[in-house]
């Protein structure tokens, strides 16, 4: 790797930490209200870097202004390689053609809660073992972070960019991303690409360059249950009034049945299995499942459809899951009341095929046929986002195998993950981009949990890949 920008990256190492540093020690929390100045505070710290290293047009953009005001996204452009973004690969009869990337992460973060679970408070980068713990240290900052650094290295080394460049960053992910859904439908013209760099996923493995082609959907729900109006006490109404606690639960089992089949009817009807080839590649990872159990899980058993792998049940196959049930008396002590509603957080994702649309509506009306007598069920859809499925064979993936090769010495494999990053379909829909997925997260990272991580030698050996994918891509 003869590289100068790998050069430059090399010698600049501690200081690319320390500015990641800088910006975990910002508490982007896009869901709470109270961390609206850190998101934007967040998204100017970056546009002050991008502009630093020489990208031009940097500029936030506004968002969410029907809702009182959304995160902004960061906007900044490279463009002067040759070519026009856009213009058909025909690299023979257009030399000196460059393509233009669209470069995607996100900085906001999930809330740090359980607090204290963590080691080192979440919003002050601690380095232990080789890792930098802190919310957002790998999802996505640490890989935000790697590609702004390598854009860095590329025109400090080179004076100039291997490619055109466009950069978009989102402040709502965790949230949706209803912001640049909005933007990328409304404003195609303004994001006219190639392909899109999307730095928010793992390695498979660690040391195993890996390429995600595939994401799941997502619909989230709330279902709430009404009974008697108003709430009752239970000695004198209990056996009269109907219990809407109960009744949510009659509901929420029906349903899954104990193999782990979802009940709604039609639900699976649109769902395109993976092909002979790509269930034979699964197969040849290296997956043990007993470690992932033990080690990722945590549980005496692992759950789900009979007759499915982990790794199907998790990529290929359509869950339905419930992540909270408020309401009723949850203080000490009893109180024997019978609450006017039961609510319930429930979420199912989606595999490529299926529609966020259609599956809500078939959802709905099972759960309206399935309610037991005397209460009123209200379904509603909080926020939704569309399955994806990635092209493998255009020049894009092949480029970036090649720089993950040198990188890292080893093969790529392509996986798919579990998880919804919502514009990675809109990119293919709106735009006509295919994505190359190039996160170096890793499995054990603690996204979303306490005591996330990063890995320093996997950002390090991150932002040398995303320059040789950038080199690549422009050869
Ligand atoms: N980066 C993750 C998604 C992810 C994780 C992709 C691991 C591949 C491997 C993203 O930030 C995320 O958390 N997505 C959410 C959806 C969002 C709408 C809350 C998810 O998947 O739960
Ligand atoms: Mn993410
Ligand atoms: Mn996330």
């Amino acid at each position: 790797m003869s590289s100068s920008a790998i050069a430059y990256a090399r010698q600049n190492a501690p200081r690319f930490l320390d500015e990641l540093k800088a910006l975990l020690r910002i508490p982007s929390v896009s869901t709470l209200p109270e961390h609206k100045g850190d998101c934007r505070h967040a998204a100017e710290v970056l546009a002050a870097d991008l502009k630093k290293i020489g990208m031009e047009n940097v500029r936030l953009i506004e968002t969410g202004e029907e809702r009182g005001g959304g995160h902004p996204l960061v906007y900044a452009d490279w463009l002067h390689a040759a070519g026009k973004p856009g213009v058909p690969a025909d690299r023979s009869s257009s030399a000196g053609w460059k393509p233009t990337v669209l470069v995607y992460g996100h900085y906001d973060v999930q809330p740090p809660d359980p607090l204290d679970e963590w080691l080192s408070p979440p919003f002050e980068p601690t380095e232990r073992n080789g890792n930098i713990y802190a919310r957002g240290a790998v999802d996505d900052k640490g890989q935000v972070v790697a590609q702004v650094k390598a854009l860095e290295s590329l025109l400090a080394a080179d004076g100039a960019l291997p490619i055109n460049v466009r950069v978009l960053l989102e402040g709502e992910e965790e949230v949706g991303g209803e912001g640049i859904a909005n933007f990328v439908a409304s404003r195609p013209a303004d994001l006219k690409a190639d392909f899109a760099l999307v730095s928010d996923t793992e390695l498979f493995a660690p040391g195993l360059p890996t390429l995600c082609v595939g994401l799941r959907g997502r619909i989230s729900t709330a279902l709430e249950v009404r009974g008697a109006t108003p709430a009752l006490p239970a000695g004198m109404y209990g056996g009269a009034a109907p219990n809407p606690f109960f009744a949510l639960a009659q509901i929420l089992a029906g349903l899954k049945d104990e193999n782990g089949h979802i009940l709604i009817p039609g639900f699976y009807d649109d769902i395109i299995p993976p092909s002979p080839e790509e269930l034979a590649a699964w197969q040849s990872l290296p997956f043990d499942e007993e470690q992932y159990r033990i080690h990722e899980v945590g549980a005496r058993e692992l759950v789900g459809e009979a007759g499915y792998s982990v790794l199907e049940r998790t990529w290929a196959r359509p869950t339905l899951d419930v992540h909270g049930i408020p309401g009723g008396f949850i203080g000490a002590g009893a109180k024997t009341v019978i609450p006017a509603k039961a609510l319930a957080k429930v979420s199912m994702r989606l595999v490529p095929g299926m529609t966020p649309a259609r599956s809500f509506a078939l959802y709905k009306s099972y759960v309206e046929k399935i309610a037991p007598a005397g209460v009123d069920v209200e379904v509603r859809l909080i926020h939704s986002g569309d399955p994806c499925l990635i092209p493998v064979d255009n020049p894009y993936i092949q480029a970036a195998t090649r720089a993950l090769h040198e990188v890292w010495g080893k093969d790529t494999v392509f996986i798919r993950s579990g998880g919804s990053i919502p514009i990675v379909g809109d990119f293919d829909r709106c735009l006509g981009l295919p994505s190359v997925m190039m996160g170096f997260g890793l499995p054990d990272d603690n996204l979303h949990a306490p005591n996330e991580k990063c890995h320093i030698r996997n950002f390090e050996l991150g932002i040398e890949s995303l320059i040789r994918f950038l080199e690549e891509a422009g050869r």
